[in-house]
Protein backbone atom coordinates (compact mmCIF):
# COMPACT_ATOMS: atom_id res chain seq x y z
CA UNK A 1 0.00 0.00 0.00
CA UNK A 2 1.82 2.94 -1.19
CA UNK A 3 0.23 5.59 1.32
CA UNK A 4 1.89 3.15 4.20
CA UNK A 5 5.36 2.51 2.31
CA UNK A 6 5.95 6.42 2.07
CA UNK A 7 5.40 6.83 5.60
CA UNK A 8 7.85 4.01 6.62
CA UNK A 9 10.61 5.49 3.79
CA UNK A 10 10.20 9.12 5.92
CA UNK A 11 11.08 7.02 8.92
CA UNK A 12 13.91 5.84 7.48
CA UNK A 13 14.97 9.17 6.81
CA UNK A 14 14.13 10.30 9.67
CA UNK A 15 16.53 8.34 11.71
CA UNK A 16 19.10 8.76 9.56
CA UNK A 17 18.70 12.49 10.26
CA UNK A 18 18.42 12.03 13.59
CA UNK A 19 21.67 10.10 13.89
CA UNK A 20 23.41 12.75 12.00
CA UNK A 21 22.20 15.26 14.51
CA UNK A 22 23.64 13.06 17.21
CA UNK A 23 26.97 12.80 16.06
CA UNK A 24 26.97 16.47 15.92
CA UNK A 25 25.82 16.61 19.46
CA UNK A 26 28.62 13.92 19.94
CA UNK A 27 31.43 15.66 18.03
CA UNK A 28 31.30 18.96 20.26
CA UNK A 29 31.71 16.84 23.88
CA UNK A 30 35.86 17.51 23.56
CA UNK A 31 35.68 21.71 23.29
CA UNK A 32 32.28 22.96 23.60
CA UNK A 33 31.78 23.37 20.12
CA UNK A 34 29.05 22.86 17.99
CA UNK A 35 28.72 23.10 13.90
CA UNK A 36 25.82 25.11 14.06
CA UNK A 37 25.42 25.73 10.68
CA UNK A 38 24.75 22.06 10.14
CA UNK A 39 22.58 22.00 13.22
CA UNK A 40 20.33 24.60 11.62
CA UNK A 41 19.82 22.53 8.78
CA UNK A 42 19.09 19.48 10.95
CA UNK A 43 16.65 21.82 12.74
CA UNK A 44 15.30 23.09 9.62
CA UNK A 45 14.91 19.75 7.74
CA UNK A 46 12.72 18.60 11.42
CA UNK A 47 10.65 21.62 11.39
CA UNK A 48 9.59 21.16 7.44
CA UNK A 49 9.54 17.51 6.78
CA UNK A 50 8.91 15.62 10.07
CA UNK A 51 7.22 18.28 11.91
CA UNK A 52 5.72 19.27 8.71
CA UNK A 53 5.22 17.33 6.10
CA UNK A 54 5.47 14.07 7.59
CA UNK A 55 3.10 14.65 10.41
CA UNK A 56 0.89 16.48 8.50
CA UNK A 57 0.43 13.40 6.46
CA UNK A 58 -0.06 11.05 8.86
CA UNK A 59 -2.89 13.48 10.94
CA UNK A 60 -4.37 14.56 7.59
CA UNK A 61 -4.20 11.66 5.32
CA UNK A 62 -3.87 8.76 7.36
CA UNK A 63 -5.12 9.58 10.55
CA UNK A 64 -8.71 10.51 9.52
CA UNK A 65 -9.14 7.59 7.05
CA UNK A 66 -8.53 5.24 9.77
CA UNK A 67 -10.66 6.78 12.11
CA UNK A 68 -13.73 6.07 9.16
CA UNK A 69 -12.68 2.61 8.50
CA UNK A 70 -11.97 1.42 12.02
CA UNK A 71 -13.03 3.87 14.33
CA UNK A 72 -13.08 1.69 17.31
CA UNK A 73 -9.56 0.54 17.14
CA UNK A 74 -7.79 3.66 15.87
CA UNK A 75 -9.38 6.80 17.84
CA UNK A 76 -7.10 6.37 20.66
CA UNK A 77 -4.08 5.21 18.75
CA UNK A 78 -4.34 8.01 16.62
CA UNK A 79 -5.19 10.88 19.90
CA UNK A 80 -2.06 9.46 21.24
CA UNK A 81 0.44 9.86 18.67
CA UNK A 82 -1.23 13.54 18.40
CA UNK A 83 0.16 14.20 21.47
CA UNK A 84 3.32 13.15 20.61
CA UNK A 85 3.09 15.22 17.84
CA UNK A 86 2.71 18.27 19.89
CA UNK A 87 5.27 17.29 22.42
CA UNK A 88 8.06 16.99 19.69
CA UNK A 89 7.02 20.98 18.46
CA UNK A 90 7.82 21.52 21.73
CA UNK A 91 11.14 20.67 21.56
CA UNK A 92 11.54 21.77 18.33
CA UNK A 93 10.93 25.35 19.56
CA UNK A 94 12.80 24.98 22.45
CA UNK A 95 15.63 24.44 19.97
CA UNK A 96 14.78 27.15 17.53
CA UNK A 97 14.83 29.70 20.30
CA UNK A 98 18.21 28.67 21.14
CA UNK A 99 20.18 28.17 18.43
CA UNK A 100 21.33 31.59 17.08
CA UNK A 101 23.07 31.97 20.87
CA UNK A 102 24.44 28.51 20.17
CA UNK A 103 25.57 29.72 16.49
CA UNK A 104 27.46 32.56 18.08
CA UNK A 105 29.09 30.60 20.95
CA UNK A 106 26.78 31.13 23.82
CA UNK A 107 27.44 28.59 26.46
CA UNK A 108 23.97 28.08 27.96
CA UNK A 109 22.52 28.57 24.78
CA UNK A 110 24.42 25.89 23.31
CA UNK A 111 23.65 23.34 26.52
CA UNK A 112 19.58 24.17 25.85
CA UNK A 113 20.19 23.27 22.36
CA UNK A 114 22.01 20.23 23.26
CA UNK A 115 19.69 19.15 25.99
CA UNK A 116 16.56 19.97 23.87
CA UNK A 117 18.33 18.35 21.20
CA UNK A 118 18.93 15.02 22.99
CA UNK A 119 15.62 14.83 24.42
CA UNK A 120 14.08 15.42 20.87
CA UNK A 121 16.16 12.16 18.87
CA UNK A 122 14.80 10.62 21.86
CA UNK A 123 11.31 10.82 21.68
CA UNK A 124 11.15 10.71 17.77
CA UNK A 125 13.13 7.23 17.66
CA UNK A 126 10.80 5.94 20.27
CA UNK A 127 8.10 7.82 18.47
CA UNK A 128 9.01 6.19 14.89
CA UNK A 129 9.55 2.45 16.49
CA UNK A 130 6.58 2.65 17.98
CA UNK A 131 4.23 3.86 14.91
CA UNK A 132 6.23 0.94 12.51
CA UNK A 133 5.78 -1.87 14.83
CA UNK A 134 1.65 -0.79 15.82
CA UNK A 135 0.19 1.46 13.79
CA UNK A 136 1.41 0.90 10.28
CA UNK A 137 0.51 -2.83 10.93
CA UNK A 138 -3.08 -1.53 12.04
CA UNK A 139 -3.58 0.76 8.82
CA UNK A 140 -2.18 -2.26 6.49
CA UNK A 141 -4.87 -4.19 8.34
CA UNK A 142 -7.66 -2.33 8.32
CA UNK A 143 -7.55 0.00 5.26
CA UNK A 144 -8.31 -0.79 1.74
CA UNK A 145 -7.12 0.10 -2.10
CA UNK A 146 -9.75 2.43 -1.74
CA UNK A 147 -8.46 4.26 0.71
CA UNK A 148 -5.17 4.19 -0.43
CA UNK A 149 -5.86 6.26 -3.61
CA UNK A 150 -7.85 8.77 -1.54
CA UNK A 151 -5.39 9.08 1.03
CA UNK A 152 -2.79 9.43 -1.71
CA UNK A 153 -4.73 12.13 -2.88
CA UNK A 154 -4.50 13.94 0.55
CA UNK A 155 -0.91 13.77 0.40
CA UNK A 156 -0.56 15.34 -3.17
CA UNK A 157 -2.26 18.31 -1.46
CA UNK A 158 -0.02 18.46 1.64
CA UNK A 159 3.15 18.69 -0.26
CA UNK A 160 1.57 21.10 -2.62
CA UNK A 161 1.34 23.25 0.80
CA UNK A 162 5.19 22.01 2.00
CA UNK A 163 7.17 21.76 -0.79
CA UNK A 164 8.48 24.03 -3.59
CA UNK A 165 8.09 23.46 -7.49
CA UNK A 166 12.06 22.26 -8.17
CA UNK A 167 13.55 21.84 -4.74
CA UNK A 168 15.32 18.81 -3.88
CA UNK A 169 12.76 16.55 -2.13
CA UNK A 170 13.67 15.78 1.63
CA UNK A 171 15.53 12.51 1.10
CA UNK A 172 17.70 14.49 -1.33
CA UNK A 173 18.10 17.12 1.28
CA UNK A 174 18.30 14.48 4.14
CA UNK A 175 21.66 12.57 1.95
CA UNK A 176 23.26 15.84 1.49
CA UNK A 177 23.04 16.45 5.38
CA UNK A 178 23.59 13.13 6.32
CA UNK A 179 27.30 13.80 4.59
CA UNK A 180 28.01 17.01 4.97
CA UNK A 181 27.81 15.93 9.14
CA UNK A 182 30.19 12.98 8.76
CA UNK A 183 32.47 14.93 6.69
CA UNK A 184 32.63 17.75 9.21
CA UNK A 185 32.54 14.71 12.20
CA UNK A 186 35.53 12.73 10.50
CA UNK A 187 37.65 15.87 10.26
CA UNK A 188 37.45 17.08 13.95
CA UNK A 189 37.26 13.92 15.75
CA UNK A 190 37.56 10.77 13.30
CA UNK A 191 37.57 9.00 16.85
CA UNK A 192 34.14 8.81 16.11
CA UNK A 193 33.67 6.56 13.36
CA UNK A 194 32.86 4.08 12.36
CA UNK A 195 29.59 4.98 13.78
CA UNK A 196 28.56 1.93 15.48
CA UNK A 197 26.77 -0.33 12.95
CA UNK A 198 23.29 -0.54 15.16
CA UNK A 199 21.55 1.97 14.28
CA UNK A 200 23.87 4.15 11.90
CA UNK A 201 22.96 3.42 8.39
CA UNK A 202 19.54 1.19 9.18
CA UNK A 203 16.66 1.07 6.64
CA UNK A 204 19.07 2.08 3.75
CA UNK A 205 18.77 0.30 0.52
CA UNK A 206 16.06 -1.15 -1.54
CA UNK A 207 12.46 0.54 0.12
CA UNK A 208 10.25 -2.05 1.01
CA UNK A 209 6.82 -1.54 2.25
CA UNK A 210 7.80 -3.87 5.55
CA UNK A 211 8.98 -0.91 8.14
CA UNK A 212 11.67 -1.79 10.25
CA UNK A 213 9.40 -3.00 13.09
CA UNK A 214 11.88 -5.20 13.94
CA UNK A 215 14.10 -2.67 14.98
CA UNK A 216 11.08 -1.30 17.84
CA UNK A 217 13.14 -0.87 20.62
CA UNK A 218 10.54 -2.12 23.02
CA UNK A 219 8.09 -0.84 21.55
CA UNK A 220 5.46 -0.50 24.16
CA UNK A 221 1.90 0.03 23.70
CA UNK A 222 0.65 3.35 21.77
CA UNK A 223 -2.09 4.60 23.97
CA UNK A 224 -0.40 3.73 27.00
CA UNK A 225 -0.48 7.43 28.92
CA UNK A 226 3.38 7.13 30.45
CA UNK A 227 4.30 7.01 26.43
CA UNK A 228 2.30 10.41 25.49
CA UNK A 229 2.25 12.71 28.29
CA UNK A 230 4.69 15.50 28.31
CA UNK A 231 5.21 15.08 32.25
CA UNK A 232 5.76 11.32 31.94
CA UNK A 233 8.34 11.75 28.97
CA UNK A 234 11.79 11.59 29.29
CA UNK A 235 12.15 15.23 31.09
CA UNK A 236 14.01 18.11 29.20
CA UNK A 237 15.56 19.83 31.84
CA UNK A 238 17.66 22.96 30.04
CA UNK A 239 20.84 23.85 31.78
CA UNK A 240 20.67 26.20 35.23
CA UNK A 241 21.68 29.81 34.24
CA UNK A 242 24.75 30.31 35.34
FE1 LIG B 1 3.70 10.41 13.84
FE1 LIG C 1 5.50 9.01 11.50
Amino acid sequence: MRAIQILCEEHRALRDVLDSLELLLECQRNDDRLEADLALDALEWFERFADGLHQDREEFGLFPRLEQRAPERTRSVTSSLMRWHAHERERLEQMRAQIVGAAYGDAWSRDCFTAAARAYIEIQREHADIEDAQLLPLAREVLTPEDDEIILAEYERIERRHLRAGEPTPAERANRLIASAAQRVLERQPSLFPVPAKDSRRGRGKPSEQCDASRARGATRVGVPKQVGTAERPGFRAPRNP
